[in-house]
């Protein structure tokens, strides 16, 4: 889906306003105001699309889709399959989802539906071709959406057969099987596949291999039912393409094998702007690191298919953005190589769970409110930098975030159970690449590493051999690695790899882990740089895990920071290693923002790195780059001046390369 303009829209729940002509007649109206251009419709419809098992009712929809079209407003249509009507749960209670604790639900919300059930499928088969039939060859609609944030774990009868085929898919023997799980610790060795259950509460939670297996099955289970639904849709419209929205730090699929299976990703973006503690300079990098992995999924445009105009109504306390911030927002996602601004949702509900969640149209159905007045100015702001649709982004850095790292690592027990904060550890390292004006991909061990300058693996406690070689292939040739401590633990299996560690990893780094303490939280070690070291590092200090590395006897690495205190006083807390063409740091602890953002200056700058802006930016302005354009957004509520130009408070500039130099065009 090449789209020469940015889409501006969203959810559209007519289905709640049949009974009231009048108000969908003033939809169309205020949508034109908003420049409102795609909406994804259907996305909860089933109950209206098929009132009674086998009686199909699309004329409603084929009306709506039309008179939205008729006003330049295309459709994104959407499967219904994520919220099943009630006679459907009540008849066939197979598709309703059963807990990790063995109990089946009753019918309930959404999102809840047995992925694996062959009556569940039957019907969303139906739905679907009814659908791909009517519209499939529609000019009105420019992509289907499958389903709605596609989540959670079903622990049915016909979950656990499916998983046992899955594993004797995976493992071939019972042998293997209880090899890779170890499953002799503690007497577990399986004889018969039927003994495989699923972990429970009440049941298995010990075997890490089985809880780690389990979570790659759901995940495989969640695609597998994408690719379901995408092929009855696709084998009746060939044309057509495809996406599912994803989510913000999502645990249950592996988004880099989903992206696979997408034509374009998109995703439901939902900041905590003004939480409590935080800046808007650091909500802002929080999302933006997620824009940049929906960007990496397929290293190319997504959209923002679900944003909030105003607040959501499940957040602990859901805080209305500010004058300003919706511009910001939205303007955010387009520089980090969003092709459309969407929200969640065009009319509020008027009752039900989201009937106080924020929407561009209130209760009160007036254009001026502030939602319905910054839309407006969103949708014209798009219209202004229209020509940065379709474009890329330059390739620079890269951050290893990989899911079944993710799952093991957190699954594992020891050395700190009290948490080990994964994602502040990426946030750590991506903050300051991003301060630094640099553009990050978020990647997977089965990513290429080929076109970056720099890539960061932290806490790759999960390493496979393949990887570890690409990885030290890359260094060879001339890139820069920075791997932190708690790398290259286990294999794939979650088995600890034998020998030194981290795994693969030792030649290149010039050294190994010796020893390795968990810290409380707020327990903190001093460290300070080494004198006369190739890179000036400022003093910090470290904290969740600590190791002790044990530099190589033959090839060591040049120690860069020492710890200060305790048995620890004068080990390396981080170095540096020549290696081949390339160089290799190693970070042996978490360390404080200010140590990264001066380690990743540096780090950039050898590496080769320029940032977005060659100007100096003022503390609080965000540059990122696409291909030909130049975005700098002041994060602070003060005005600033950036490129001779004055930028208001949360204000946005955005730049186009031309012969001249910079032009700037919004
Ligand atoms: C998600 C869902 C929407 C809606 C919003 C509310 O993104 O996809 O249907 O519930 O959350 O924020
Ligand atoms: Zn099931």
């Amino acid at each position: 889906m090449q789209t020469r303009q940015l889409f501006h829209g969203g959810d559209y729940n007519p289905e709640q306003w049949l009974d009231r002509p009048d108000i969908l007649e003033q939809d169309l109206e205020l949508m034109q105001k908003a420049r409102v251009n795609v909406v994804t419709l259907g996305v909860f419809s089933w109950a209206l699309l098929e009132p009674e098992e086998g009686v199909f009712r699309l004329d409603w929809l084929a009306d709506i889709i039309h008179k939205l079209y008729e006003r330049g407003i295309s459709t994104i249509l959407a499967t219904p399959s994520a919220a099943r009507p009630a006679w459907l749960a009540h008849k066939y209670p197979e598709v309703r989802r059963v807990r990790a604790d063995r109990v089946r639900e009753l019918y309930n919300r959404r999102q809840n539906y047995c992925y694996t059930s062959p009556v569940y499928r039957e019907k969303v088969r139906r739905i679907d071709q009814e659908l791909a039939r009517r519209f499939g060859g529609d000019p009105a609609v420019v992509l289907w959406h499958i389903s709605n944030e596609l989540s959670g774990e079903c622990h049915c009868e016909l979950c656990q057969a499916e998983f046992r085929r899955w594993l004797q898919e995976r493992y071939g023997s019972l042998q293997a099987l209880n090899k890779a799980w170890n499953a002799r610790f503690w007497s577990h060795d399986y004889t018969d596949w039927e003994q495989i259950e699923s972990p429970a509460p009440q049941g298995e939670n010990a075997v890490q291999g089985l809880t780690l297996d389990w979570k790659r099955f759901v995940s495989s289970r969640h695609i597998d039912f994408f690719r379901f639904e995408r092929d009855c849709v696709r084998a009746l419209a060939p044309q057509a393409e495809f996406t599912a929205n994803l989510m913000y730090r999502f645990h249950d699929i592996d988004y880099h094998a989903l992206a696979k299976e997408l034509d374009v990703v998109s995703w439901d973006s939902y900041p905590t702007w003004h939480k409590r503690g935080e800046t808007v300079e650091e909500t802002a990098l929080d999302t933006a690191m997620m824009h940049d992995l929906f960007y990496s999924l397929k290293g190319k445009p997504f959209l923002l298919m679900e944003s909030s105009p105003s607040f959501t109504n499940w957040q602990p306390v859901s805080k209305q953005k500010k004058p300003g911030i919706a511009m910001l927002s939205a303007l955010q996602a387009v520089a980090h190589g969003s092709d459309s601004v969407c929200y969640f949702q065009w009319r509020a509900s008027r009752g039900a769970e989201e009937k106080l969640h924020g929407a561009v149209v209130g209760h009160d159905g007036r254009t001026d409110a502030r939602p319905f007045r910054e839309t407006v100015q969103v949708g014209e702001a798009l219209e202004q930098v229209a020509q940065v649709a379709a474009s890329g982004r330059p390739k620079q850095a890269a951050i290893l975030h990989d899911w079944s790292n993710m799952w093991a690592l957190e699954g594992s027990s020891g050395p700190r159970n009290a948490g080990l904060g994964y994602w502040k550890e990426l946030a750590g390292h991506y903050n300051a690449l991003a301060r630094a004006g640099i553009t990050v991909d978020l990647i997977g061990q089965e990513s290429s590493l080929e076109g970056y300058g720099l890539v960061v693996v932290p806490m790759l406690y999960l390493i496979g051999e393949e990887f570890a070689q690409r990885l030290c292939q890359f260094v060879k040739q001339g890139g820069t690695a920075v791997v932190t401590y708690w790398t290259g633990v286990v294999d794939e299996s979650d088995l600890c790899w034998l020998g030194d560690t981290p795994h693969g990893l030792t030649r290149m780094l010039g050294l190994r882990r010796a020893e390795i303490d968990g810290m409380y939280d707020g327990e903190e070690r001093r460290c300070s740089p080494v004198e006369g070291a190739p890179a000036a590092l400022p003093a910090t200090r470290a904290s969740v895990l600590c190791e002790v590395a044990a530099l190589d006897e033959e090839d060591p690495a040049v120690p860069l920071l020492v710890y200060d205190e305790d048995y620890f006083a004068g080990a390396p807390a981080a170095a540096v290693h020549a290696y081949g063409e390339g160089r290799a740091y190693y970070l042996a602890s978490r360390f404080t923002p200010e140590f990264y953002e001066s380690f990743y200056a540096e780090a950039a700058k050898q590496a080769g790195l320029a940032p977005a802006c060659d100007q100096e930016l003022p503390w609080g302005v965000l540059s990122s780059r696409r291909d030909g354009f130049l975005f700098l957004q002041n994060c602070t509520e003060a005005p600033v001046t950036v490129l001779g130009c004055e930028l208001a408070g949360w204000g946005t500039g955005v730049w186009q390369e031309t012969e001249n130099g910079w032009e700037k065009i919004l």
